[in-house]
């Protein structure tokens, strides 16, 4: 009995080793953008979207060998697990980073670049049923919040932050902040965008008229008050 336990601790071990040299950058990133990760063991052991991102590796290798029922039943495997969904055909970048996890999906053709982070309850998904690349490119340093849905064959630029809860259907500029439902920008290049004066970025033209009307009513409530 004894034997067996001590067996099985230096498999954990070794187990614990290859993880950590492999997936150091992985662990590094995690410890920089959450202060909650304390130490490397602690995200080996506890962080589901480092065990999302394992499974994954795994099964988009075997995904690229067109094997593709073994990756999915990884994927499957690692959706039970985890709460988080990705399918094997999916491309991920470095220094990828979920966190909390629990019901992200990202489907079969996205794109992800480096050093990504997506918050809970993102969805990376299609629109309908089309075929061939139907999901969204993300680019590098992009951040992603809780809940939001980024749809469609779209590509979200470089240091882009989506906020949380936005559904963006439409591409997104590098450096931009996209907020609400549909998703519009309010920030480029660090600067606020007065979506009243934007021509070029207009995601929401409801939103701009429900905002125009505003102005009027206030001008006129401005003009008829004694
Ligand atoms: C979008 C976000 C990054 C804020 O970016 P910001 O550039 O600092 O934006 P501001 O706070 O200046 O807000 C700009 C405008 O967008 C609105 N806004 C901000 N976040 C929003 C959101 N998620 N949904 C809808 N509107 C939002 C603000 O009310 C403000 O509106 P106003 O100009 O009419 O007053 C942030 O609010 C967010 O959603 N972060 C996600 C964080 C997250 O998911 N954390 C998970 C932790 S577990």
């Amino acid at each position: 009995m004894i034997l067996l336990l001590g067996i099985l601790l230096v498999l954990f071990m070794v187990k614990v080793y290859v993880i950590s040299t492999i997936f150091a950058e992985e662990i590094k990133t995690i410890q920089k953008r959450d202060p909650a990760a304390r130490s490397v063991f602690e995200v080996i052991l506890l962080y589901q979207g480092l065990h999302a991102l394992i499974h994954h590796r795994i099964a988009h290798f075997f995904y690229r060998k067109n094997h593709f029922l073994t990756a999915r039943w990884i994927s499957q495997v690692s959706r039970s697990l985890t709460g988080i969904e990705i399918h094997p055909g999916a491309t991920i970048g470095r220094r990828f980073f979920i966190d909390h996890g629990m019901g992200v999906v990202i489907g079969e053709t996205t794109v992800i670049g480096d050093d990504v982070l997506l918050y809970q309850g993102v969805t990376l998904g299609g629109t309908g049923l089309e075929k061939g690349k139907r999901h969204p490119t993300i680019g590098n340093t992009v951040v992603i919040g809780t809940g939001a849905k980024v749809l469609g064959n779209i590509t979200i630029g470089d240091n882009a932050y989506i906020g949380a809860n936005a559904v963006v259907i439409k591409d997104v500029p590098p450096n931009s902040t996209v907020v609400g439902v549909p998703g519009r920008i309010t920030k480029q290049d660090g600067k606020k965008i007065d979506v009243s004066l934007d021509h070029i970025h207009v995601l929401d033209p409801i939103m701009q008229t429900v905002e125009a009307l505003e102005k009027r009513l206030d001008a006129l409530e401005k003009k008829t008050k004694p």
